[in-house]
């Protein structure tokens, strides 16, 4: 039988480490799948060192780019033309089925049923329910299907100026023409959800097998500070602290480490901070997500002499009663 994989993309070091995490996270939840990683000609001899440790197979594609600078506008993401790249992963022909991943997708439970799916099986998109979300989708690798893809491109164009757009325009029938394709959100739950809809996220966000950061944002985005292990930058006011300080806490772990053995004496910013300095404002706001000190303190290491303390916790009740 052929080989069945995973495929995901970087065409830059900030995505790569991204993929990083991913295939890092897809082999801690033991798949038995084969892991790929298409790259772009802008990722750095260490990165790829790095990828070929995680992933069975790198594969250098050529960018491809919408260039539709219009559409592209309209979603607020220039960046996105270079994600018609993606259309390379229809000529794995070596494999039958594959299952493409973003690079900022992170997986926290083993996914490997995913395989028993049809081509174009695929999420919705939180934004257009209707559109699936082309950051997790289940496809058959095929020559002819890539060729018709790009023909497609250039005849129609994108919608969005990205993959997504060409990939709904292309399998127009998605929506409507058969539901065994439509995946549960829990295998690309995007992190938007959480701000879209609160009460169905604390209902069944526990139950997500594929966290999508989905956005302008990315977890690389932010710096952390491994000491305190906080997430620092708009993360405070971000709503998913707790998926993010997930995606840095194997970044920071299995993920750097290998970084520092590639770059050796060459310096190169991880994102995490070396040298932690506290300010007494830092110490007053601690980097810990607010999920992560419900935790702490339900298992009673509360922070007295810190952010717990007395002091503090009088001053939340008057802000209560008033
Ligand atoms: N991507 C890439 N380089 C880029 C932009 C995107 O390799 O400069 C790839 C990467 O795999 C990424 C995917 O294309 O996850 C889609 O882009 P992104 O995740 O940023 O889009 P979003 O999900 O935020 O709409
Ligand atoms: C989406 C998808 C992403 C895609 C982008 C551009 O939001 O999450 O995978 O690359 O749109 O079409
Ligand atoms: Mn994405």
């Amino acid at each position: 039988m052929a080989q069945q994989a995973f495929v995901t993309l970087a065409t830059n070091d900030s995505y790569a480490r991204g993929a990083m995490v991913l295939g890092k996270s897809l082999r801690n939840h033991k798949t038995s799948k084969k892991l790929v990683v298409l790259i772009g000609p802008h990722v750095s001899d260490q990165a790829r060192a790095v990828l070929h440790k995680i992933f069975d197979e790198v594969r250098l594609v050529n960018v491809l780019d919408s260039g539709d600078t219009a559409h592209l506008a309209m979603m607020k993401r220039p960046d996105l033309g270079v994600t018609f790249t993606k259309l390379h992963c229809w000529t794995l022909t070596h494999y039958s089925k594959c299952v493409f991943m973003d690079a900022d997708t992170l997986v926290v439970s083993n996914i490997d049923e995913l395989f028993d799916r049809e081509e174009r099986s695929a999420a919705p998109d939180p934004g257009w329910p209707d559109c699936f979300n082309s950051g997790v989708f289940m496809f058959r690798p095929s020559n002819e299907t890539y060729g018709k893809l790009l023909q497609y491109c250039t005849e129609h164009g994108s919608f969005d100026g990205g993959d997504q757009g060409v990939l709904n325009g292309f399998f127009s029938d998605w929506a409507t023409a058969d539901i065994n394709k439509h995946l549960p959100f829990i295998y690309n739950m995007s992190s938007i959800a959480i701000y879209t809809y609160l009460p169905a996220f604390k209902q069944y966000g526990a139950n997500a097998k594929v966290v999508h950061f989905l956005g302008q944002m990315k977890p690389w985005s932010y710096t952390y500070n491994p000491t305190q292990r906080g997430v620092r930058g708009d993360a405070q006011a971000s709503s998913q602290p707790g998926l993010l300080l997930q995606w840095w806490a194997l970044y920071s772990a299995e993920v750097v480490p290998m970084l520092i053995r590639e770059y050796g004496d060459q310096p190169f910013n991880s994102g995490c901070e070396v040298r932690p300095k506290h300010t007494e404002q830092e110490n007053n706001h601690p980097l810990v997500s607010s999920a992560e000190r419900k935790q702490r303190w339900e298992q009673g290491q509360a922070d007295y002499m810190g952010i717990d303390s007395f002091d503090n916790i009088q001053k939340k009740l008057d802000v209560f009663l008033k």
